[in-house]
């Protein structure tokens, strides 16, 4: 049988190789790129001239030359029941869950709204070059196949789950710990591990578990390797407060997930503000990993990230854009957010860093990174395509740059959707952007 022939893409490429926050050499970077693909992933990538001349003839290659070819973003917390609420007015965590979110989620009791806004939530990441997300469904079982459906046809590496709630929520929106442990297994079994997609137990966040329910919760993230599991934890003030109310026997509210072995590799937790130096530990040494989100923290007031504080007790730390609290699909949207985040908190984000966190950083948070975020041979063939030409604003900008990282920081800046001229999802057009109408 012939050999498939070779397809290549030819630009600037961008990509790490570790966490330039480590490794000064982190960072690789092709001015005139060739990423050379076969069956969906990387086989080689290096200097476009020399990588060229041995190329098989019948090889086909895309041009983006002046454009950047990064890793596809890696999205590690995100609610996609939560799309229609996004830019929701005036409450902090407690009441906008109320308010906004409860209302919004029972809608997803109707499995034909759950597929369409799945539809529209997976095209919505990839429009913004986001190829893999760990994401929030509801409690309805159906919506979690809605998702996952959504994403095997569009082949993005997606995880979800149903979301566990069996207490302080309103009664259309609550399971019990035995059918919630039930109905989980049953999607486990129906769609972990199928094609890219992969399930997390999903207990909202402490005060909306009971400690049955989060006994099995925990219990199903140990009966199942490979799994993950995604909560909220320390966000706000008022949720840390009544966490300890409902929780007097634990140390604190990362504890509360702890004595219910909820901590360890592949155990994502959203927000993180409002922990001690013992919580850290705790999840730098059960290998747990943070999903910061920068846009949601500011939107409802939440709080600022300690990233330093995190990196130097050895979290890993992921980037998350919490849509619908979170106010941007765009991850580079949420790295301008981080920025300023890390600014207020009298941190500073290289532009290296902050691409590293929306990529290879990312995939490391979620034990990925053997098989995304970087263009090592033999990874999964997701990746965008950002053009510093896509507004008059950041051409003029890009053009005043003197070097990469300047470049870099004024796309994370003035980027969004528009500057997403095309996402590849295993080597294959996901999305490709119309030329830009200024043009
Ligand atoms: N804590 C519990 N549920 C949620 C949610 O839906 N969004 C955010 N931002 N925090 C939460
Ligand atoms: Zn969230």
């Amino acid at each position: 049988m012939k050999p498939k022939s070779l397809h290549a893409v030819r630009g600037e490429i961008v990509h790490f190789l570790a966490d330039p926050a480590h490794d000064a050499r982190a960072l690789e970077h092709f001015a005139d790129g060739l990423l050379i693909l076969r069956e969906g992933r990387v086989a080689e990538c290096g200097p476009a001239v020399a990588l060229l001349s041995r190329l098989p003839e019948d090889a086909t290659v895309d041009d983006y030359r002046g454009k950047l070819i990064l890793p596809g973003f890696i999205d590690t917390h995100v609610h996609y029941p939560q799309t229609d609420i996004i830019a929701s007015h005036g409450e902090q965590l407690l009441e906008w869950l109320e308010k906004y979110t409860f209302p919004a989620e029972r809608r997803f009791a109707d499995p034909e709204h759950a597929a369409e806004v799945a539809g529209f939530f997976c095209d919505e990441l990839l429009k913004n070059g986001t190829t893999t997300a760990a994401a929030f469904a509801t409690v309805h079982a159906a919506a979690v196949d809605a998702l996952f459906a959504a994403a095997l046809a569009r082949r993005m590496r997606l995880i979800t789950g149903k979301v566990l709630m069996d207490r302080n929520c309103p009664d259309f929106l609550r399971d019990s710990a035995e059918s919630g442990y039930a109905a989980s297994k049953a999607l486990i079994e129906r769609w972990h591990g199928r094609d890219r997609l992969l399930y997390a137990v999903t207990p909202r966040f402490a005060p909306t578990s009971t400690p049955a329910q989060m006994t099995l919760a925990g219990r199903l993230f140990a009966e199942h390797p490979g799994v993950f599991l995604q909560s909220h934890v320390a966000e706000n003030r008022g949720e840390v407060a009544w966490a300890a109310q409902l929780h007097p026997e634990a140390r604190s509210y990362l504890d509360v997930y702890d004595r219910h072995r909820q901590l360890g590799p592949r155990a994502v937790y959203a927000h993180c503000i409002w922990l001690d130096d013992t919580d850290r530990r705790r999840m730098a040494d059960t290998g747990s990993a943070i999903s910061f989100c920068p846009t949601s923290n500011l939107f409802l007031g939440s709080g600022l990230f300690d990233l330093q504080r995190a990196r130097a007790l050895g979290v890993r730390v992921g980037l998350g854009t919490d849509v619908g609290a979170g106010t941007s699909f765009s991850m580079l949207q949420t790295l301008n957010e981080a920025y300023k985040v890390l600014q207020l908190g009298g941190q500073s984000l290289s532009a290296a860093s902050a691409f590293h966190l929306a990529t290879l950083g990312g995939a490391h948070s979620l034990y990925l990174d053997d098989r995304l975020g970087n263009f090592v041979p033999g990874k999964e063939a997701d990746f965008v395509v950002l053009d510093p030409q896509a507004t008059p604003l950041l051409a003029r900008r890009s053009a005043a740059c003197t070097n990469l990282e300047e470049r870099l920081f004024a796309l994370m800046t003035l980027g969004d959707d528009r500057a997403v001229a095309a996402t590849h999802v295993l080597g294959s057009v996901a999305w490709q952007r119309k030329a830009p109408a200024w043009n």
